[in-house]
């Protein structure tokens, strides 16, 4: 009896302890917050390079791409040493139009070759004033990587910058839905200075969301004007004929971007690229595969159900992932975070990718608070909190994920998982 009074009391303390951490995590979900503007600082010249990010371009390259007012010489000095510029490459400019807006002259000066996992200084169109540095991946792995989709550009969008800053990473990879600019371009120039410090520091490599097509009937009907003119990735290197598809390595992972908003049936040029790319693929070299899309496969929110870009998409191209043992799918276009199991064709299936949605960077649009009830068991995680994910691949055979909540800008990190490759399990061979 008196052991059973113990277990009752013992039990009393521990759910009042309970409750008492339920108080203390309990947590007001943030609203969204309005757009900032980052203006060019006044002491900036016409020629003044702005907006700088960087891209990897095959395995020992980088992009350097930045903006200026006037025209100023396409040309990036670097070396290992700060101020001390041993090596320069030339590249091209261009501007584009849109509407009564006509862009600065943006740049395009592909670097190299490049040691691995090495600090280089740089400075663009020769102005000494303004000196930047990033650090190449390293060529094997463990590589980290910072993932996070539907950025924008509010307090919000600052705060996630903040903890990814914090975070010693080493290639960030971004699903779709970058500025938010919403046919309004001088928000493109914006962003691009808020990005600055981080993606000229280290590679960003981007696909598009819906945020990126403005294209206007009868007045502006080409599509992705600012994105591909700003934001050019490394097509080319992996055999895809657009800006909106294409594939690289980083270490030991073959990372794959697809394009949500360009044709993907069977007849399409990227349906046909990815099956060709998929093909090439050296599970010896790149033990691990990632694909981004930006309108996921799988979602549980009740935000953005039933679009083409996702479900059609789906069912054309999630075979062809499966079948190369694809071991995450990356999106985003729900403004929130969610973690599938394994799963293929609705189903739980230890052979095929886990689908992840990171769309919660921090935009203007604010989070997508409420899901389907009952939730499928195949939904491992979901929650509608503005974050960032960090995904350490350790080694060919393990990789951890950790979400990170912003939490009233402090990061917290709210959802850890191991992940182990498919190409190292001997059930998924196929
Ligand atoms: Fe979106």
């Amino acid at each position: 009896m008196a052991v059973m009074k113990g277990q009752v009391l013992v039990f009393a303390l521990a759910m009042a302890f309970a409750g008492l951490i339920g108080c203390v995590v309990s947590y007001d979900r943030p609203p969204a917050r309005k757009d900032i503007s980052i203006l060019q600082p006044n002491d900036f010249s016409p020629t003044s390079p702005q907006q700088v990010h960087i891209s990897v371009v095959g395995p020992d390259k980088m992009r350097i791409s930045w903006i200026t007012q006037s025209s100023a010489p396409a040309v990036v000095e670097y070396g290992t040493s700060p101020q001390n510029y041993t090596n320069s490459a030339t590249g091209t400019s261009s501007s584009y139009r849109y509407l009564l807006y006509k862009s600065g002259q943006i740049y395009d000066v592909v670097i190299g070759p490049l040691n691995q996992n090495t600090v280089y200084y740089y400075r663009c169109s020769s102005e000494s004033t303004r000196e930047f540095s990033f650090k190449t991946p390293p060529a094997q792995l463990p590589i980290k990587f910072v993932v996070v989709g539907d950025l924008g550009q509010t307090d919000w969008t600052n705060s996630t910058l903040q903890h990814i800053g914090q975070s010693d990473y080493d290639m960030l990879l971004l699903p779709g839905d970058l500025a938010y600019a919403d046919l309004f371009q001088h928000m493109w120039d914006s962003f691009g200075r808020l990005v600055e410090p981080l993606a000229s520091q280290r590679p960003w490599m981007v696909t598009q969301g819906n945020h990126e097509v403005e294209k206007i009937p009868l007045i502006h009907k080409t599509p992705f004007t600012a994105y591909n003119a700003r934001w050019r990735m490394p097509y080319e290197e992996s055999g895809s004929n657009s800006n909106l598809y294409y594939s690289f390595d980083a270490a030991g992972v073959h990372v794959i971007m697809l394009g949500s908003y360009t044709d993907f049936d069977p007849d399409s040029d990227q349906f046909k690229w990815l099956q060709a790319d998929l093909g090439k693929i050296d599970r010896g070299k790149t033990p691990w595969i990632f694909a981004l899309v930006h309108a996921p496969w799988y979602n549980t929110n009740t935000a953005h159900q039933g679009e083409s870009e996702s479900d059609l998409m789906k069912k054309n191209m999630e075979e062809l992932l499966y079948k190369a043992r694809v071991d995450i799918v990356f999106a985003g276009h729900v403004h929130a975070y969610e973690r599938f199991t394994r799963v293929y064709n609705g189903n739980a299936d230890n052979c095929a990718p886990v689908y992840i949605t990171i769309g919660d960077g921090g935009n203007r649009e604010g989070l997508a608070n409420k899901y389907l009830d009952p939730k499928p068991e195949t939904s491992v995680f979901r929650e509608a909190s503005f974050g960032h994910a960090q995904l350490e691949v350790v080694n060919a055979t393990h990789a951890v994920w950790m979400w990170h909540r912003n939490d009233d800008d402090v990061a917290v990190s709210s959802d850890t998982v191991w992940f182990t490759s498919l190409s190292s399990d001997p059930a998924c061979k196929l």
